[in-house]
This record gives C-alpha cells, structure tokens and sequence, in this order.
C-alpha cells in the first residue's frame, strides 16, 4: 500500500480543519488535511463570526476578503420575535454590539468588528488562504482508521473517486473532524455530557423578504405561534445574504413528529412562518441536526489533539461553535510549529488542552444555559404543546391586553429579555480567555479581579496569560492596532521608553534558542507611537518593563520595570514558556 508521510495530519476540513492547515501552512509545517467531502461546506451553518475569529483572519491576512462577502456588522443589529415576518412583532432587541450602550465595548475590544458569515462562504476564503501559503489539501479523502504508537500517527485513508486506499504516516494529527469524530471514537476520546437534547431541521431558502426585514434588519427572526414552546419557536430565520436568502431552523419533537423533508411537506411550514402565501420560495437544501452538551475530558491523547467539534458540541445558542473551533486551531498552529521545529520542548503540547479545555466547558455550558433563558420566550406568551390555535392566539393577545397578567407577561419577558444578554452580548465570553498553563510564566500576581460581569465584559489585562490588549497606536502615519504588532508566527516583546536593554536582549535570546523575538517599542515618539496614550494606560507595566506576547497574541510573560540584567530573565522566561530545559 502506498504510504506518504508528513509532521501533522488534520483530518476535517471544516473551519477548524482549515485554520489549522492555514497556519500551519503558514508557519512552514508540513502537514496533510483531508476531508472526505469533495467540497467545503455546502450550506450556511455557522454564521456568527465574533472579533476573536476575525483578529485571527487578520493575523492570516484574509480579513478584508472574509468582511468584502459578509453581512456587515450594522445589519446584524436587530432580533425580532414575531408571530411571523409578516405577523405582528412581539419584541425586538439589539444584538452583538450593536446596542448603544454596548457599541463602545466591542469597538475599544478589537480592531475587528463581528460579522456574519454564513459557513458556505467563509469556507472557501480560509481555504485559498491555506492553499496560497502551501497548504495540501485532499478532498474527497476519508480517514477510515487512524492508530498511534510512541513514534506517530499512521491513518488509512480512502480516496473516494478511486477507491484507493493509502496510509498517511504523521509524527502528530488533529482530530478536527466534527461531531461525529472518527478520530475521537478510534484513539479512545472520553466524551461526557448529554446527547439528543433537542432535533432540529435547518431549511436553506431562497425569498425575497425585504419589505418584513430591512426596517429591522438583523441575523436572528424568531417567530412564535401557537403550540411550538421549543427554545426556538416556531422556527428562526437567519439571515443568510440580506434580505433574499436565509435559513429557517425550527426544531421537532421525533417522539410525536415524523419529519418529512420533501419540498411539498416544507413549503407551508415556510409561508406559515413567514406569514404570506404569495411569497415565492426556492428551497435549496433541507437537512436536520440535533442538540448536544459535550465535551472531550481530554484534548490530547499522545500524539493526537481534538479541536472543533470534535472536542466540543452544544447548541447554536450564542454562536460559538466555529468561533471556538478556528480560535483552538490558532491556539495549536504555533505550538506544533515550535516543537516541530525544535524550538520548544515536546511539553509545551501539554498547554492546548490546560488552555482549551476550560474554554470550551465555559461555551457548551454557555450556550446549553442561554438557550434555556431564549426557550423562555414561548412559554412567557402564553404558547403551549397541545393547544389549539384558537387559545394560542388568544393568549398572545393576552399578552398585550390592559390585564394584570397581560402587565405581569411583559414584565417577565422584558426580564427574559434582559437575561438575554447572556446570549448575545457576551463579550467576555467571546474575548475574555484567561489561560493557565505551561506556556505562561506566572508573575507572582493574580489576574485583576473583574469589575463588571466577566461574561458580559471583557477585561483587557497583559497579566501572562491573558490576550494581549488592543489599541491603536500610530506606525509611520498610520493607525495599527497593538493587535498587528504581534502575531505573524512568532513571538514579540513589547518594550516602552528605556527599553533599549529588552530590545538587545531579545535579539541575543532570539539567536541562542533559535525562535524569533521580534521587538516592539510602543510608547510616546517610539516606532509604534502611543499617540493617544492608550497604550500607556493599558499596558500594567512601567516604561521601563515589557511584555513577551506569543504567536497567538496571549502574553507568555511580563516584566513589571527595567531587570539588572535582561537577557537572563528573558531566556528564563522565553525557555519556560516553550518548555526548553
Ligand atoms: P465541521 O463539522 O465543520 O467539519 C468537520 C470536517 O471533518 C469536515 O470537513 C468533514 O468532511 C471532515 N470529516 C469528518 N469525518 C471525516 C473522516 N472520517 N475522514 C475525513 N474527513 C472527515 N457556530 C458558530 O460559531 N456561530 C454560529 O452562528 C453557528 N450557528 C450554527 C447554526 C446551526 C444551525 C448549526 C447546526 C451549527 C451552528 N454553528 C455555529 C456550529 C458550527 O457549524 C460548528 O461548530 C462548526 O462547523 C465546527 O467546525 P469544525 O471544523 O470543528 O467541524
């Protein structure tokens, strides 16, 4: 049988796959990534795309062609509850930093506004960034058994066209390949949590309902009619491409409803809840999905990780799903790099699951908690299983009736609607990861404390372990976010006025360990100028101390002020966070 062989295998192209031979690619790694499908992804799923997943694209310099196909932030604004497009509007929120009192949040977080970004667009775009900068990627290809021993990964593969079987021998892999992880189930992954909690049917459509949708326009349009209490109503519109394509997503109990997928079955479900007959709809692609609480105990075995959804799976809710599977492939690019290249100790690995795994037990209980709150909503208006239209009707007019318990309802859903900010403004969840592992060196001090809700807000800090924070500084005339200074596959030090003794260090540190550290002076008048002072007032060191941010942005170490003599504590620190002996 034929063999081929590379440093890392990632099995899944989905947008973990993906950013992970991206990356890879980028950072010099051979590696192979395959998918068994002839084609990326062929309908919309995921389409939330939060600032991180964006600081990401533009650290792989794709941000500007991912925001050209996207729906722009401004347009994400608006959630709507009706009893259908056409129908009467129950109630109406802003979402995902469009709300006044939040927009200066998200704008201070990020260079990076969020977008929509439908899974079927943004798939292409990561893929030529990952082929552009020498990606192998094998579509088609399907990983039909995978085994690992103390030297690597020996999988077999079949490519579908052919029949032919191959092997593909790896020093490492990444299991990047979905919820039903091959991967996961062959090399003995424990998976704990709940499955089939909830089943849903996803209808991709076409319908032109701009006259229902552009005065309010957004991502999410639930609507709610009598007898469906799921925690999605009657069925969700997202918005695909404003405001002619969308997803309707309505969910079914598979104990009382068998579900029919034909176009005929369908169609009345769609003008029901679009609430207008007259319509014309074009179905493109039904297809049903289920509702899952899961996540992997470990994110490595040996010499295999899980990312994605392969580690972790939970409902939409929040929309976290391929935010959090592109942001562990970041966070496990550079670590391979490093010790593939020799730069870093084989226990610089141990760091992906220490920093990833608490990430994802905080977004599947996340999203599992604000869909609870969201499935809130239909049972508030009085909408019940098993009543008939007539009392359903009823009790959402009851809902705005002049009535103790019509004031009681709306209070109740103003409340649930409040909560709901959990689900869709929850900056601290999307930006605010604070890791503990072998790859940060501790400083001695705590993380600050939070001073406002840590999963509504986040709390910039250069605390080792933290993301380093963004400002905008000024480079040759230009605006930069501090976020553009670092990145780009290596490791930086950012130093301030006096810092010319971190500056030499860096440079005699980065030849005796072999791994780039570049230098960043940022301060009043230096090359990064701190024209604003933000910096200043951001950076929790003196002039004189420094910071050394990793390839992925988060700070390995810091230095409170100038040291007697930098280039020992900075190869104590560089060595620890790589795990060099
Ligand atoms: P993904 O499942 O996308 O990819 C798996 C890859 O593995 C595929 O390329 C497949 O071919 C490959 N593969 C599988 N088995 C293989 C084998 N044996 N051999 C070779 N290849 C194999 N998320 C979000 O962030 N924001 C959002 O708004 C939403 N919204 C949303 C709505 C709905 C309705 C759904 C169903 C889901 C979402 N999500 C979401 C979730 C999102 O779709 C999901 O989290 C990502 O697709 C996960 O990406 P992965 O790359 O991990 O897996």
């Amino acid at each position: 049988m034929r063999v081929v062989e590379t440093d890392v295998l990632v099995v899944g192209a989905g947008p973990c796959g993906l950013t992970a031979a991206a990356f890879l690619a980028m950072y010099g790694v051979e590696a192979i990534t395959i998918t068994k499908y002839p084609r990326t992804a062929n309908t919309p799923r995921a389409h939330i795309t939060n600032q991180r997943t964006m600081e990401v694209m533009r650290d792989l310099g794709i941000e500007e062609q991912v925001r050209a196909v996207s729906v722009p932030n401004e347009l994400m604004a608006d959630n709507v509850w009706a009893t259908s497009m056409a129908g009467k509007e129950i109630a109406r929120v802003k979402t995902w930093g469009t709300m006044v009192g939040r927009k200066a949040d998200y704008e201070a977080g990020s260079p990076s506004a969020m977008c929509n970004m439908p899974q079927h667009l943004f798939e292409p775009l990561i893929l030529q960034g990952a082929v552009d900068r020498g990606a192998d990627v094998r579509f088609s290809t399907e990983l039909t058994e995978i085994a690992q021993d103390d030297t690597g990964v020996t999988a077999t593969v079949r490519y579908r066209h052919t029949g032919e079987t191959y092997l593909i021998k790896a020093k490492y892999a990444i299991g990047a390949d979905g919820g039903r992880s091959t991967v996961a189930e062959q090399l003995g992954f424990t998976l704990e949590g709940e499955t089939g909690l909830g089943y849903a049917v996803n209808i991709w459509l076409e319908a032109d309902l701009s006259r229902f949708r552009a005065h309010r326009p957004g991502v999410l349009f639930w609507t709610a009619q009598p007898g469906n209490d799921f925690w999605l109503g009657s069925g969700v519109f997202i918005t695909v491409r404003p405001w002619n394509e969308w997803v309707l997503v309505f969910m079914y109990d598979p104990d009382t409803e068998e579900i029919d997928t034909s176009e005929e079955a369908m169609l009345p479900r769609i003008h029901k809840a679009i609430g207008d007959d007259s319509v014309p709809v074009t179905i493109k692609n039904v297809s049903t999905w289920q509702v899952n609480h899961v996540l992997a105990t470990e994110y490595r075995r040996g010499r295999v990780f899980l990312a994605g959804d392969a580690a972790h799976r939970h409902p939409p809710a929040n929309g976290l799903g391929s935010n959090t599977s592109i942001q562990d492939a970041y966070n496990l690019a550079w670590k391979l790099a490093a010790v593939l290249k020799g730069q870093a100790g084989e226990a610089l690995l141990e760091s992906y699951h220490q920093e990833r795994h608490p990430v994802g037990r905080q977004v599947v209980d996340r999203a599992l908690k604000s869909a609870d709150i969201v499935g809130r909503v239909p049972s508030i208006l009085g909408i019940r299983p098993g009543q008939t239209d007539e009392e359903g009707w009823a009790a959402i007019d009851g809902f705005f009736a002049d009535t103790d318990d019509g004031r009681r309802r709306r209070k109740a859903l103003e409340d649930c609607l409040d909560e709901n900010a959990y689900h869709f403004h929850a900056h601290g969840v999307e930006l605010g990861q604070r890791y503990t592992s072998v790859a940060v060196v501790d400083d001695g001090t705590p993380f600050p404390a939070y001073t406002r809700d840590p999963e509504l807000y986040y709390h910039p800090t250069t605390h080792p372990g933290a993301y380093l924070p963004h400002v905008w500084v000024e480079r040759h005339g230009k605006q930069i976010s501090t976020l553009d200074v670092v990145g780009h596959g290596k490791f930086t030090l950012i130093t301030g006025i006096g810092g010319e003794a971190w500056t030499a260090a860096a440079e005699k540190v980065s030849a005796e360990l072999g791994v780039e550290i570049a230098s960043a002076p940022i301060g009043y008048r230096l090359a990064f100028d701190d024209v604003y002072g933000d910096w200043a007032r951001t950076r929790e060191v003196t002039d004189g101390g420094c910071l050394l941010v990793r390839p992925d942005r988060h700070i390995a170490w810091r230095s409170h002020d100038k040291a007697d003599d930098p280039v020992s504590v900075l190869r104590e620190a560089a060595k620890s966070a790589l795990s060099r002996t």
